[in-house]
Parts: structure tokens; C-alpha cells; sequence
């Protein structure tokens, strides 16, 4: 199929708030040709946040994707009534509970970090009721909407997802840093990202790499596993990354000291190194301060710019996001039905053939017409297989804790987390996040 042969779409942007988004949409005008759009309607339930990038994204669509129409909204039924794709990277509570997710833990002790965690099990919480919410709202007007969804915790979202609406096909749960790992390995190693086909296995932010070779079979694994026991491991975007974010990835290397097999996610790290994270963690400024301090900021004083203005240079459109690249490729790839390779998450059914056939897994596989499907993947070893089967347990105690709002559920799973393991602490944990999410969630 050419790209003259590809018919346009129309997609909602649900969560336009986002920082992130600025840099979507200069991906997608860098990807007409490939994703050629209609319309965009961007939706978020807080239009002054919305509003800050407003000028901008219309700006950068009404110089380079004239042909392309724009809707900005509030209103959700506009919003989904009829789209082909929902973006989703909504985040519930936005920064000010993302704080609150990392600095409660720390109170205790505990790892603070969005995702992983108690942190994680409190956002979690509060994604599952509005993603909920946006499925039922999506569906309500259409069975064939795909829903690409970036909001976080991934795994507890895709998970809780799953149990949900068992039958719905078309909901797809993305994460971007194995995808972000693989161009830091691409750049190590000196190759251009696109030749480079992966293997992979785990649970989101819970995975290892476990093989890496070029499309003509060159195998690459050994010599990046060789340079990672010695060399610094650093992301391909170092200079635009926290020093936090750099942190993460020179902690691969630390694991790596110890077991060299495969080569760990960033995140695995929270569960192997909780309290030299913790010491290293300022109680009172964490990520969701330093992003707000310099991303986030960057970004809207960049929108703010557009402010006024009818005619924009094309080298001063925000791009380079790993995110965006990462949805639209997934998105192109359903569209016209190109079975690319992913790191995809999926329900497991015995692609891990020695795992729990209903846990949502990441591993490598492709997506097209019909969504992802994982490549078998074979037996795993016991010391990954038990660090797996307790962050399953946490996932599932946590999501079953969500749907029957079941406080001593939500208690084993914090327990069962291997940044808490205590269970005292993880009452006092519990509690406190409970408290502080009284808006969004409730158990009894
Ligand atoms: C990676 C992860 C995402 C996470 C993001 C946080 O991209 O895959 O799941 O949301 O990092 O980045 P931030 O810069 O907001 O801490
Ligand atoms: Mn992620």
C-alpha cells in the first residue's frame, strides 16, 4: 500500500493537558504521510491546563497539517462519539497527586515513584475508576474506537483492563521505555535504532532483555552485556534527561554486577535496591517536583510563545518524544494492518509457557489489524519466574482490591510488593494513601 492509498483518521487526544502532548502532535505532523489524519479533537477535563498549549498545538496544525480539522473540548461525548483512535495518557490527580503517590512511601521509608510501589498502587487506583469510566464512554458509541492508552501504572491499568472487559479487542496498552532502552542499546552500539529486533520478557516495568540482533541476524547481546559491566549506562537522550532519570539507568549496571543474564528495565531497580533508593530520595522533592520544575515548564513556556502568532518555523516544533513516536508507529501499524515488531503487552496464554495464563505480559511481538500478539517466549528460570509470580500477585490483589473495593486485599498486595514486605508498614502506607485519595477511591 502506498501512502497515497492510506485513508486519513480521526483520533482523540484524551488527557490534552499533558505535557507530553505538544511533542505528539509535532510527531504526528512529522508522520502525516505514514498517519495521515482527518481531525484531531483534544480532550481533557481541565480546560486551563488544556489552554496553555492551545495556541501552540493549533499553531503547529494550521501551519504544517492545514488539511487536517482541530477541536478542542471538555465534553466527552464530543470527545468519543466518533473517533477511530483514543490517545490516552490521562493522569488522574495530575502532578500534585503524583507528588503525594512519592512522597507519602517515603514517610514510611518506602520507595516514592509513580508507578512502582505504594505510589503505584495509589495512581493505579485512581486510573483504573476514570479509565473505566473512558471505556464505557468509548463503547457507548462505538465497538470499533481503538483505544491506545498510555496512562499509568500500565500494568495495573492493563490488567484491571482486562478483568474489566474481558471481550473488548481493540484496547491497547503501551509503555515506551523498552522502546526508549533500545535506542540508548541502538546509539552504545552504534547502529541505527530500526535494524535492531529485541527479545524480551516480564511484567510492565518488571522485565528483562533477553536477546538483541540485527534484521540480517547479527547477534549484539554479548557486546552490550560487556559494555554494560563497565561503562555507564546512559540513555541515547542523556543531555535532555534529570540527573534522577540518569541515576536509573547507572543502577542497571549495579544489578548487572550481580546477575549479568539479561540486561533489567530501568524500573526493575525499585524492587532490587529499595532502600539505597530511599536514602538517596529527598522526602521533600521528588520526580513529580523536578519534572514540573523543568519539563513541564519548558513546555509551556515554549507554548506560551505561540501565543498570537499566525506563522511558526518548522525547526521550532517540539518533537522528539519517545511517547509520541511510539504511539503513532502503534497506531500506523493497526491502521494498515503492518505487523511491526513491539514490545507488546498482552494477556500471557501461554506465551510464557511456565506462567500464569491470565497475567498481562511484556514481551516482543507485532501489531496490526487485529491488535498485538506476543511471539512465544518458552519457559522462564526460577528466580525470575518468583519475582514475577509476587508482582503478578500484587498486580491482580491490587485490581481485585479496586473492583470489590476490598481494603485486606489492598493490604496483601502492598505486602506482597517487594518495596514494602513489611506488613505494618504496609497498613500505615495504606492508610495514609487512602486518606489522601478520599476524592478517588475508597475501600472497605
Ligand atoms: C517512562 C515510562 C513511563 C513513565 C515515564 C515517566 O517513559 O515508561 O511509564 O510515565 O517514564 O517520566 P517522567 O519524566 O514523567 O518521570
Ligand atoms: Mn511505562
Amino acid at each position: 500500500m502506498t501512502a497515497l492509498e492510506r485513508k486519513p483518521h480521526v483520533i482523540t487526544i484524551a488527557g490534552a493537558g499533558s505535557a507530553r502532548v505538544p511533542a505528539l502532535v509535532g510527531t504526528l505532523v512529522n508522520y502525516k504521510e505514514r498517519f495521515p489524519l482527518s481531525k484531531i479533537i483534544f480532550y481533557d477535563i481541565d480546560r486551563e491546563r488544556m489552554g496553555l498549549m492551545e495556541a501552540y498545538d493549533r499553531l503547529v496544525l494550521k501551519c504544517f497539517y492545514p488539511e487536517c480539522e482541530v477541536v478542542f473540548t471538555t465534553d466527552e461525548d464530543e470527545a468519543y462519539s466518533q473517533t477511530d483512535f483514543v490517545f490516552c495518557q490521562m493522569r488522574v490527580g495530575k502532578t500534585a497527586m503524583r507528588s503525594l503517590d512519592e512522597k507519602i512511601p517515603l514517610r514510611y521509608g518506602l520507595v516514592g515513584q509513580e508507578t512502582c510501589g505504594p505510589g503505584g498502587f495509589a495512581y493505579g487506583m485512581r486510573s483504573l475508576g476514570a479509565m473505566k469510566h473512558m471505556v464505557e464512554k468509548v463503547r457507548s458509541y462505538s465497538k470499533d474506537t481503538w483505544i491506545l492508552n498510555y496512562t499509568n501504572p500500565a500494568a495495573i491499568v492493563a490488567l484491571g483492563l482486562d478483568k474489566m472487559f474481558p471481550d473488548d479487542k481493540r484496547i491497547l496498552n503501551l509503555c515506551d521505555q523498552p522502546y526508549s532502552l533500545m535506542k540508548s542499546f541502538a546509539k552504545i552500539l552504534g547502529v541505527p535504532q530500526d535494524i535492531l529486533r529485541a527479545r524480551y520478557f516480564g511484567l510492565n516495568h518488571f522485565g528483562w532483555f533477553t536477546a538483541l540482533k540485527d534484521t540480517e541476524g547479527k547477534d549484539y547481546f554479548d557486546q552490550l552485556r560487556t559494555y554494560l559491566r563497565d561503562h555507564d549506562f546512559k540513555p541515547f537522550n542523556a543531555e535532555q534527561r534529570a540527573k534522577s532519570w540518569l541515576d536509573t539507568y547507572v543502577r542497571v549496571n549495579k544489578y548487572m554486577k550481580y546477575f549479568d543474564e539479561y540486561i533489567p528495565t530501568t524500573y526493575l531497580q525499585y524492587y532490587m535496591f529499595p532502600e539505597e533508593i530511599v536514602e538517596e530520595s529527598d522526602p521533600h522533592y521528588t520526580r513529580a517536583d523536578e519534572s514540573r520544575d523543568t519539563r513541564e515548564k519548558e513546555v509551556f513556556e515554549a507554548c506560551a510563545k505561540a501565543e498570537g502568532k499566525d506563522s511558526m518555523d518548522r525547526a521550532d516544533m517540539l518533537v522528539n518524544s519517545v511517547f509520541g513516536n511510539l504511539m503513532v508507529e502503534v497506531a500506523e501499524s493497526i491502521a494498515y494492518d503492518l505487523n511491526h515488531e513491539f514490545i507488546v503487552l498482552v494477556r500471557n496464554e501461554g506465551i510464557i509457557d511456565n506462567f500464569e495464563e491470565d497475567a498481562i505480559v511484556e514481551v516482543a511481538g507485532t501489531i496490526g489489524k487485529d491488535g498485538a500478539k506476543g511471539y512465544p517466549f518458552g519457559p522462564i528460570g526460577p528466580f525470575y519466574k518468583g519475582l514475577m509470580q509476587g508482582q503478578y500477585a500484587y498486580e491482580l490483589l491490587t485490581v481485585e482490591a479496586f473492583m470489590e473495593q476490598d481494603y485486606t486485599k489492598a493490604l496483601q498486595a502492598l505486602t506482597l510488593n517487594r518495596t514494602v514486605v513489611d506488613p505494618s508498614k504496609a497498613k500505615a502506607v495504606l492508610d495514609d494513601l487512602m486518606e489522601a485519595n478520599k476524592e478517588y477511591w475508597y475501600l472497605k
